[in-house]
């Protein structure tokens, strides 16, 4: 049979009954104050029931760590008959849910945080326009803001999901204490590669911990990352490989390399022989399931993909075909929708928001 419908069944007992998960997108679709709208509910059914998985657009963990309006909220209890909802709305015809669970750190702004100082591992800003000076966290809120994903994972259990996704990726607070252009710290936390790794550790034993107390059945756990960082000092190839090999030693289910393009090459030198995945493939050697992503539109990218990746996750071409993953398991694909134009937006509930990013990220895609 061919890969891509082939079922998977994770450590923590969970199976997929195809190889195609749905990317995090985040919708910008929720309340002010982060609670499911009918909207995003719809966003979400219409995209269901072909992938073996769908991850949700980020949630924030932490009222500090919301990272733009319209975001998604787990930050506490009052969401759960929200993300209840959310949960059923993606769970039919065998699609499993998955919470991406997240802390924005210092990738967000003063306005977005009410007045508030944005924090990060330190005071130091991203090297973005307008990028503003966070505050350095205390050991305190430390264990704190770790507490929060615990929770977080409590409630992503209790509302009825299969399983969390840590995103440790894409410049955001996890990434931000793995960096050494926004760790400056001299205390446990930072200064060494070892010692900027103490945050992820601390996080994933601790929500690991909650799902295996907590008695659940079949709710997995997954971590995602970025592999390197073009500001200097930033995160290198070499330094995600020593994370790799750390993170495929926990009781994960599965790693999630963050990508653009899934052929992407490093830009460090001593590894520009294959892509990227591939030296992260190598690192695992077969200790997890990796999923891999990044402009993935065909069914040779889907292919392709599959001789190295365990899992392929798409995010735009279901944006602009939510059908696009039956079609790529049917072989029709002459039938994918491949451009997006204003017309076509309220049936496929694409929000201003993701129009927005769409605009920086395809322009061509779009009429
Ligand atoms: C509208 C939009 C929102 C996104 N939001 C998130 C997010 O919340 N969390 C995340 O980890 N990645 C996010 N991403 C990145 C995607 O998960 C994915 O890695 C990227 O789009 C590349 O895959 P694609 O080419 O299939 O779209 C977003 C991408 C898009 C287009």
């Amino acid at each position: 049979m061919n890969k891509s419908a082939s079922t998977l069944t994770f450590k923590r007992g969970l199976k997929l009954k195809n190889r195609i998960v749905i990317a995090p997108m985040t919708t910008k679709m929720s309340f002010y104050d982060g609670v499911v709208t009918t909207d995003e509910l719809a966003y979400y059914a219409l995209r269901s029931g072909e992938v073996g998985a769908f991850i949700t657009a980020a949630a924030n963990v932490h009222q500090g760590g919301k990272g733009w309006d319209g975001e998604l909220g787990v930050y506490d209890d009052r969401f759960i008959p929200g993300l209840s909802k959310l949960a059923a709305a993606i769970k039919k015809n065998h699609t499993k849910a998955i919470l991406q669970i997240f802390h924005g750190g210092r990738m967000t702004d003063s306005k977005v945080l009410q007045g508030l100082q944005p924090v990060a591992p330190s005071a130091v800003a991203a090297e973005r326009p307008e990028a503003e000076v966070p505050r350095e966290l205390t050991e305190v809120e430390i264990y704190e803001i770790l507490d929060s994903f615990n929770q977080a994972t409590r409630r992503a259990i209790q509302a009825g999901f299969d399983g969390v996704e840590i995103h440790g990726a894409n410049t955001y607070l996890i990434q931000q204490f793995f960096s050494p252009h926004s760790n400056r710290r001299t205390d446990a936390w930072g200064g060494t590669l070892e010692k900027r790794v103490k945050f992820i550790h601390e996080l994933v034993d601790g929500v690991t911990k909650v799902v295996d107390e907590s008695g659940v059945k079949d709710f997995i756990v997954g971590y995602r990352f970025s592999p390197e960082e073009y500001e200097n000092p930033g995160i290198r190839l070499e330094d995600t490989l020593y994370l790799v090999n750390q993170l495929a030693e926990k009781p994960l289910d599965y790693l999630h390399l963050s990508l653009n393009d899934y052929t992407r090459v490093s830009v460090s030198e001593k590894y520009q022989e294959q892509p990227i995945i591939h030296y992260i493939k190598e690192t695992i050697n077969e200790r997890l399931p990796l999923i891999g992503v990044g402009n993935v539109r065909s069914k040779q990218d889907v292919d392709t993909l599959l001789a190295t990746a365990d899992l392929v996750a798409v995010g735009r071409s279901v944006l602009i075909d939510p059908h696009w993953t039956q079609k790529i398991l049917d072989d029709q694909e002459e039938l994918i929708h491949t451009s997006l134009s204003h017309y076509d937006r309220e049936e496929l509930k694409i929000s201003n928001g993701v129009w927005g990013f769409l605009q920086g990220m395809m322009p061509e895609r779009l009429k």
